[in-house]
């Protein structure tokens, strides 16, 4: 039978910068290399085993609209991993050569110092927003007209920062809070390029059925000059739906974790660790939402 690598570690010997849910982060110096793994997380936990192809569809993404959104805003993409070869003029030439799992699933960025923001920014009402919304009529503390329904488009999208806690929830974060820390010009920017890059990409995914409900992106300083940085409209920064079943007035199935937070609630799991291990044919279901979503984005098969 033919059976997908799936790839959930990295041990490479390079210093560790970041390991994170899903993406090992190496530190090169002024540069970092940023590999996602085939790992999933559902309900704030990593789930095993992981998901054949899922961190290619990741970091191409990441780099497709890293490359489609160049002309709104520079980021930090300095080359894709196609082949493991690349590393060498980065990394010097290893005896015994770079692993081969990172072609097509890492990329080599500058590294650059961060601002603390996560900038989120929302078309529609769903997920936390539907929750306070429901609570108190506010998004973000900003009050909305009544009567608006679950999953519902609004009339302009918003710019919902939160901070970067390093454990726990994140919090909320205003306009002002924002300005304390980078000062009035870079907040204003941020939230500027924020929306625009989110209103565009939205609008490009929208002519191929799929609905950017929100998503999270940050931002960083090279040199004193205001860049993208981290990933960039994946399904794991944003809320992807497929719009050919989109349905005002309730939630909508996640277009690429949905088999998998199905099948999770329906084994009775109680949502603590360990979780219990995934099924083959739900593997397969969300290898297949995850390549089919790169597709119809990019309209390319996934390299
Ligand atoms: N070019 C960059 N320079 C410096 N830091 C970066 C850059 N790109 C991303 N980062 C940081 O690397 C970290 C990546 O963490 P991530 O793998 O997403 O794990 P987590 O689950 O903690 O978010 C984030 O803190 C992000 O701000
Ligand atoms: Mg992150």
């Amino acid at each position: 039978m033919f059976t997908q690598s799936v790839l959930t570690n990295t041990n490479l010997s390079l210093p560790l910068f970041i390991q994170g849910k899903v993406r090992d982060t190496y530190d090169l110096g002024n540069q970092l290399l940023i590999v996602a793994t085939d790992r999933i997380s559902a309900f704030d936990v990593v789930l095993s085993p992981g998901i054949p192809d899922k961190g290619r569809v990741l970091n191409q993404l990441s780099a497709f609209w890293f490359e489609k959104t160049g002309h709104l805003m520079p980021n930090h993409l300095i080359e894709v991993v196609d082949d493991v070869r690349t590393l060498d003029s980065y990394l010097g030439k290893s005896s015994s050569g770079y692993p081969s799992y990172l072609a097509g699933r890492s990329m080599i960025v500058k590294k650059v110092e961060r601002i603390p923001v996560e900038c989120v920014v929302r078309g529609y009402l769903s997920g936390s927003a539907w929750t306070e919304y429901q609570e108190s009529g506010t998004v973000s503390g900003a009050p909305l007209p009544k009567s608006l329904l679950e999953s519902q488009e609004f009339p302009q999208p918003m710019f919902t920062p939160t901070t970067k806690a390093k454990s726990g929830h994140d919090l909320p974060m205003s306009i002002d809070d924002i300005t304390r820390q980078i000062g009035k010009a870079l907040a204003e920017k941020i939230r500027e390029k924020s929306l625009a890059i989110y209103s565009y990409a939205r609008e490009y995914a929208r002519k191929r059925d799929i609905i950017i409900a929100d998503t999270k992106m940050e931002f960083g300083l090279d040199n004193g000059e205001l860049i993208l940085i981290d990933e960039l409209l994946t399904p794991d920064s944003s809320r992807f739906w497929d719009a050919r079943h989109y349905k005002v007035g309730q939630s909508q199935p996640s277009y690429d974790k949905q088999p998998v937070r199905g099948w999770l609630v329906q084994s009775g799991w109680n949502k603590e660790p360990p979780p219990p291990p995934l099924p083959p044919e739900v593997i397969e279901t969300t290898a297949r939402r995850y390549r089919e979503a790169y597709e119809r984005l990019t309209g390319k098969k996934l390299g």
